[in-house]
C-alpha cells in the first residue's frame, strides 16, 4: 500500500512505497474516516462549553461513539469509556489513580515505556515496587506465578496485552480471572490488540483497558480510549477544565467526565466514530485472518534468508501482527537495525521501524538490547500480499549488500 508519497524523490526511484510501519501508527486510514473528519474540519468543534448555532453537533458526535465503543469493547455502559490523547495518556490515568503510595504490582517483562516509566516515577515519588512474571522464551508469561509473587500490598495486576516488539500475545482472559479471585484491580495495555483482534473487557475481566485511535482502531493520533469499569476506584489524574460544574472549585464526580480534563480531540473522537461503523462492516475476525496471513508469509519469508533471524512467536491469530527481526551481516557480524531500516527506506521505499520501541525490557528478553533492538515490520487490513512479497524481495536484496 502506497504511503501517499509519490513524490519523494526514492518513490520515484523505486516506483514503489510500501507502508509497513502500522503498530507505530496506521496508514492509510479508511476513506470514511477521511471524510468525516474532513467534513468535521470545517465546522467549529467546541464541544459542551458553548451556545452555537452549529451544523456540527459536537457533544452528540461524543455521545453515539461512546454508546457504539461500548458495544465494540463489550463494556457494560458508555461511561466506561474515557475518551483520553493516547494509550499512554489513559496508562497514566489509571496507574497514577489506582496504584497507591509504598504498594507493589505485578507485571510482565515485555512492558512498553507507557507503563514502565510511570512505573519507575512512581518508585522514585512513591516508593512503589513491581514484580516481573515469569515468562517463556517467547515472552508469554505463566498465569500460575501470580499467585507466588502476591504481597499484602499488592494494589494491581498490569499486563501488555500484546507485544509491540516480538507480537507476543498474553494470555489475558486467564491472568483475569486469577486477578479477579485475589481481588486485584487488572490493567490491560492493549495497544497492540484493538483493532485487530476482538476485545470483550468483561471475558477478559480486566478493570481498566488503553488504547490508542492512531493504530488498528484507525483514527488520529492524539485521540485515545480508556476502558474504565465503575467498579475500579480510580483517582483523576489529570485535572482541569471539564466544560460542566464550572462551580466546582475540585474535579466533577461524575464519569466520564471525572477523566476527561481539558478539551477533548474532538477530530479523533469524529474519526473513530466513522472507524466503529467501518469496522461493524468489515469485521475484526476479517481484519486478524488477513493480517495473519501476512505476517505468516513475511515471519516464513524472513525465516529462509541467510544472516535474518525472526524473533517472536511462531505466526498464528492469536498474536500481534508485526514481525521483528535482525540481521548479520556476510561476516556474522550484527548489523545496527536503523541501518536496515534506512536501507529499506532509501533504495525500497519501504515504510519500517527500528530500534528499541518504547520497550528495552522486551529486548532483554530476546537478548536483542546489546545489538540495538530489531527492524520491525507491522501490516494492517491496508496490506496487500504484494507488499509482503516486495518487501521480502526488498531484504534479500539489502541483507546481500551487506
Ligand atoms: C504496547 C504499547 N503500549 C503503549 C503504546 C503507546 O501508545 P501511544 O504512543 O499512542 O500513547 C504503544 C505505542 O507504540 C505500544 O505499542
Amino acid at each position: 500500500m502506497s504511503d501517499g508519497s509519490q513524490a519523494h524523490p526514492v518513490a520515484a526511484a523505486t516506483g514503489r512505497r510500501v507502508y509497513l510501519d502500522n503498530a507505530a501508527t496506521s496508514f492509510p486510514k479508511p476513506e470514511p474516516v477521511i471524510e468525516a473528519v474532513r467534513t468535521a474540519l470545517g465546522h467549529s468543534l467546541t464541544v459542551a462549553r458553548s451556545t452555537h448555532l452549529a451544523e456540527f453537533r459536537g457533544d452528540e458526535v461524543l455521545k453515539r461513539c461512546r454508546i457504539k465503543l461500548a458495544k465494540f469493547f463489550g463494556a457494560e455502559s458508555a461511561e466506561e469509556m474515557i475518551y483520553t490523547y493516547s494509550a499512554t495518556d489513559g496508562l497514566n490515568i489509571v496507574l497514577n489513580g489506582v496504584i497507591k503510595p509504598g504498594s507493589h504490582v505485578i507485571t510482565t517483562p515485555l512492558e512498553h515505556h507507557s507503563v514502565m516509566r510511570p512505573l519507575h516515577h512512581l518508585r522514585q515519588d512513591a516508593g512503589v515496587s513491581w514484580s516481573t512474571l515469569p515468562a517463556d522464551g517467547m515472552g508469554v508469561v505463566d498465569p500460575a506465578a501470580i499467585k507466588g509473587l502476591v504481597r499484602p500490598e499488592t494494589s494491581a495486576i498490569v499486563i501488555n496485552w500484546v507485544s509491540n516488539v516480538s507480537g507476543t500475545m498474553q494470555p489475558v482472559a486467564e491472568i483475569g480471572r486469577i486477578a479477579n479471585e485475589l481481588g486485584l484491580p487488572y490493567i490491560v495495555d492493549a495497544a497492540q490488540a484493538t483493532g485487530t483482534h476482538p476485545v470483550d473487557v468483561k471475558e477478559i475481566g480486566c478493570q481498566a483497558m488503553a488504547q490508542p485511535a492512531h493504530k488498528a482502531l484507525m483514527s488520529l493520533p492524539g485521540m485515545g480510549v480508556l476502558y474504565l469499569s465503575r467498579a475500579l476506584d480510580c483517582k483523576p489524574w489529570r485535572i482541569g477544565g471539564t466544560g460542566y460544574r464550572s462551580d466546582l472549585v475540585m474535579q466533577p464526580e461524575d464519569r466520564p467526565v471525572k477523566y476527561e480534563a481539558g478539551t477533548v480531540n474532538v477530530p479523533g473522537v469524529v474519526g473513530l466514530d466513522a472507524a466503529m461503523d467501518w469496522f461493524e462492516q468489515t469485521g475484526v475476525k476479517r481484519i486478524r485472518s488477513h493480517c495473519a496471513t501476512l505476517v505468516s508469509r513475511l515471519y516464513e519469508g524472513l525465516s529462509e534468508l541467510p544472516g535474518v533471524t525472526v524473533i517472536g512467536p511462531y505466526p498464528s491469530e492469536d498474536r500481534g501482527f508485526v514481525v521483528s527481526f535482525t540481521v548479520d551481516d556476510q561476516a556474522g557480524a550484527p548489523v545496527d537495525p536503523l541501518v536496515v531500516s534506512q536501507l529499506l527506506a532509501e533504495q525500497h521505499g519501504i515504510s519500517t521501524r527500528a530500534g528499541l520501541h518504547c520497550a528495552p525490557p522486551a529486548h532483554r528478553h530476546f537478548g536483542t538490547l546489546d545489538r540495538g533492538g530489531t527492524v520491525r515490520f507491522s501490516v494492517s487490513y491496508f496490506t496487500t500480499p504484494a507488499d509482503a512479497e516486495y518487501a521480502l524481495k526488498s531484504v534479500r536484496e539489502v541483507v546481500a549488500g551487506l
